[in-house]
Order: structure tokens, then sequence, then C-alpha cells
């Protein structure tokens, strides 16, 4: 028998929210999508497996942190840890933070089934609970980022735990996708919004009228700001291509979608040394 989620009904809409209200609403959000998002990308993602995104581009191709072997490598938004449990496989002292509790119980799970086990915690990105300088390279694979009201303060954490000379790489929903509708088909590739309306996508519970979800946009030349604002220096801003043979649905990610238009920005940038 097939397995469901319930899941609220909800309406959305874009409106200005804050980061108190983002983290009330996400973290129960993620709690109740976890374990659809486990049944339904597990076997995408690999329990011991990389990918920055929905094209599938993994680290082991990318080579986006660089050398891993010895470093403390902290993961944003880690979910069930399965970049960090490849990270540890490759030699590296992985750490995982997420905001809901479920994914990290996934992450537990995981830890226990696949042997090699991520030290994660629950928290966010935008307060973390580590010393200054403690890691060699920070990273977010669709994480906390794009989660985020004050992304001030989540980049501004990266930057005090990284050390000296620290990587700090991300991806996240392309900005451009922000123009189009979040859907798979040829409805996806007709551009409806201003790519510069930085208001945030919500859903509001149908039943409580309470937000029960929120993403936020911004633009590219934004997030050259924000890296600039903490010191950091531009490495590279990958942009994933759809492959050939490649034909999954995620969410508004798909094959129709993907050949045209970019749907994954990975950025990475350093600390001076
Ligand atoms: C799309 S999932 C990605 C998880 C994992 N990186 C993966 O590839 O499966 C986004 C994750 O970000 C977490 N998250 C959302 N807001 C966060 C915040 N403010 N701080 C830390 N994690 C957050 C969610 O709980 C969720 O596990």
């Amino acid at each position: 028998m097939e397995e469901v989620w319930p899941q609220p009904s909800v309406s959305v809409e874009r409106r200005p929210v804050d980061e108190a209200e983002s983290r009330r609403a996400n973290g129960p959000d993620w709690d109740r999508y976890a374990d659809e998002y486990q049944a339904t990308h597990g076997s995408f993602l690999g329990d011991i497996g990389f990918v920055w995104g929905p094209e599938g581009l993994t680290e082991e191709v990318a080579g986006v942190l660089g050398p891993l072997s010895g470093r403390d490598v902290l993961e944003l938004g880690s979910g069930a840890g399965q970049c960090s449990r490849w990270v540890a496989s490759r030699g590296g002292r992985a750490v995982g933070l997420d905001l809901s509790h479920r994914q990290l119980q996934h992450s537990r799970r995981i830890d226990e089934q696949s042997g090699v086990s991520v030290p994660s915690v629950q928290g966010t990105a935008t307060a973390l609970p580590f010393r200054d300088g403690s890691f060699d390279v920070v990273f977010c694979s669709f994480g906390a980022l794009q989660f985020v009201a004050d992304i001030d303060d989540a980049v501004a954490e990266a930057a005090r735990v990284l050390r000296p000379g620290g990587r700090f790489a991300f991806s996240i929903t392309h900005p451009t996708r922000w123009m189009f509708p979040d859907d798979p088909g040829e409805g996806g590739l007709v551009a409806s919004q201003p790519y510069w309306d930085r208001t945030p996508y919500v859903e509001i519970d149908d039943d409580t009228g309470l937000v029960a979800y929120v993403e936020h946009h911004r633009t590219l030349g934004d997030w050259v700001r924000v890296l600039a604002r903490h010191r950091f220096s531009l490495v590279d801003l990958v942009e994933p291509e759809w492959p050939a043979d490649h034909d999954r649905v995620w969410g508004g990610w798909s094959r129709t979608r993907g050949l045209l238009t970019p749907g994954t920005a990975i950025f990475s940038a350093d600390l001076p040394a």
C-alpha cells in the first residue's frame, strides 16, 4: 500500500515575514515533512552521498569544498546528514546542525544503519552553538539559508565559526527561478514575477491562519554583497547543467525546465587567510 503523509491545507502568498516567524513556521514544517522528504528523496541523496541539488551534481565531481581529510567541517541545515556522512567518508570531521528534530531523528537512524555516524545538534544557522574559529569548512546543500530571514546573521555566524582562510559554500534555488511559477511543466517556463521582488514565499495554514512555511528570496547581487559584507571573497558560482540522461522531477525542478533555465546556484567563498 502506498504511504500517505497528511499535510495541512495551505494557501500561498508573498508577504514580509521576520526571522522569529520564519523559524516558528519552518521548524514544525520540516518536522511534519521529514518522513515524506526522506522516503521520497532518500535514495537519490544516498545515505553516504553528497548532491548539491536536484540536478544531481555531486561534490565528488564538483569539488567545491576543497580538501576534506583532517578538516573540521560544519553542515548547516544538515537534514538526515547524508552530505556530512560523505564528508566523514572522505576523512573530514563532520558536524551537522538542523532546525528540525524529526530530520535529526532520521540522521540518527541512518547513522545506525550505515555505520557512519555524524554528530549533529538542533539549532538555527543564525545563532551557531560553536566557538569562534572552530571549523575549516562550513557548507549547506539547500539547507538553512533560504529559510532564514536574517541572512546577515547567518553569514556572520558562518564567518565567526570559520578559521582564517576557511571556506563557506552553499547551494540554493537559483535566484532567477523566482521569476517563474513553481511548476515543473511548461507553465514553469513563463516568467510572471519580478526577479527583484524580495517578498518571501509564504504558505498560510488554512485552519489556523498562521504562517506554516517560508522561503526567502535574494538576487544574485544580494548574495555577492552579503558575502562581501562579512569579508568573504567569492571563489566560484557554479550553475549545474541538467544532465542529458536525468529525468527526475523534484518539486519545481524537472528536465523540461532544467534544459532551459538554471535551477541551482552553488556559491563558494573564502575568508582571508
Ligand atoms: C531541503 S532540506 C535540505 C537538507 C539536506 N541538506 C539535504 O540535502 O537533504 C532543508 C533543511 O534545512 C533545515 N532548516 C530550515 N531552516 C533552518 C535554520 N534556520 N537553521 C538550520 N536549519 C534549518 C530544515 O529543517 C531542513 O532539514
